[in-house]
């Protein structure tokens, strides 16, 4: 990094191209239209107006700024201009509302895939939904559902990646437990092949998870879950459960024995390392 006051950052913003990632993208759902926004408050917000207003499964929302950018449990998302990936997707599946959840589980599969084929690091996925290298964060995903009884009317799928977030450019609180793959390569990455890669493997997996259920894509989300026979502590709403993470159920539940010996079956929370084994 040079001493200019973004990092020395400038030659890195190039804007993305969306009409080159189409160009070259090979995806069967995904991605036949792509809407580009230089500024919005947020792209899962946008996506699911537009979602709402009949627009056409895979279409993708990507912009190079958010100023409301949303994360899990009412959280923000921070989303500082031309360096990190905003993505959303509108999905419309053949699943019930109760396996609505199985999409964010895919998603993180494909996330960790592409991840993995961009740097040396293992990404671990943290239950259900974070991208985790060497215990700090690198991804989140916010999946939001509109459903009718027992039917699934879309999904809005927002994935956000930090890609070329340099250290001082994050606010305190995050540098402890945020990172981006330029911190871990020491290198800044194209953004566009990484989106292109990223949406590809969300349609393979998308597709995977449609035609061949979701058992197959379990073993594979279980392959990256970092916390399976760890001491956690899952934050929900009620009182907080201590016991062991042991991996995912058929519609993507987390199960933990707790230390009472029940096997709890988790759907909504954050669940935290604890203990002696906690990274
Ligand atoms: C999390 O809390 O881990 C989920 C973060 C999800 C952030 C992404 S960025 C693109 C999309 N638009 C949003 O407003 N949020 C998601």
């Amino acid at each position: 990094m040079n001493g200019s006051a973004d990092g020395g950052l400038e030659e890195f913003r190039a804007p993305l191209q969306t009409r080159e990632i189409q160009r070259e993208l090979l995806t069967k759902r995904l991605g036949k239209k792509f809407h580009y926004l230089s500024e919005i408050d947020s792209t899962n917000a946008y996506a699911r107006e537009r979602a709402q207003g009949g627009a056409a499964e895979g279409e993708i929302v990507i912009a190079e700024e958010q100023t409301h950018g949303k994360g899990r449990a009412g959280r923000g998302w921070i989303s500082p201009p031309y360096l990190n990936l905003y993505l959303s997707v509108i999905l419309r599946p053949h699943l019930s509302p109760a396996n609505a959840s199985q999409i964010t589980l895919m998603s993180a599969v494909a996330l960790a895939e592409t991840v993995q084929s961009f740097i040396s690091y293992p990404p671990e996925i943290k239950w259900p939904n974070d991208i985790i290298i060497g215990g700090k964060k690198l991804a989140g995903i916010l999946t939001e559902s509109s459903c009718e009884s027992d039917k699934t009317l879309f999904v809005v799928l927002g994935i956000g990646v930090n890609l070329n977030f340099p250290l001082e450019l994050m606010p305190e609180s995050l540098q402890k437990i945020a990172t981006s793959i330029m911190i871990l390569t020491q290198k800044p990455v194209d953004r566009m092949l990484f989106a292109r890669r990223l949406i590809q493997d969300l349609d393979r997996c998308y597709v995977d998870l449609e035609e061949r259920g979701f058992s197959l894509m379990a073993k594979r989300w279980e392959s990256f879950f970092g916390l399976r026979g760890k001491r956690v502590r899952v934050e929900m709403l009620q009182e907080p459960i201590f016991g062991k993470a042991l991996g995912i159920d058929g519609a993507g539940a987390l199960i933990v024995e707790d230390d009472e010996g029940t096997m709890r079956k988790i759907i909504a929370g954050d669940v935290i390392p604890v203990g002696p084994e906690a990274q």
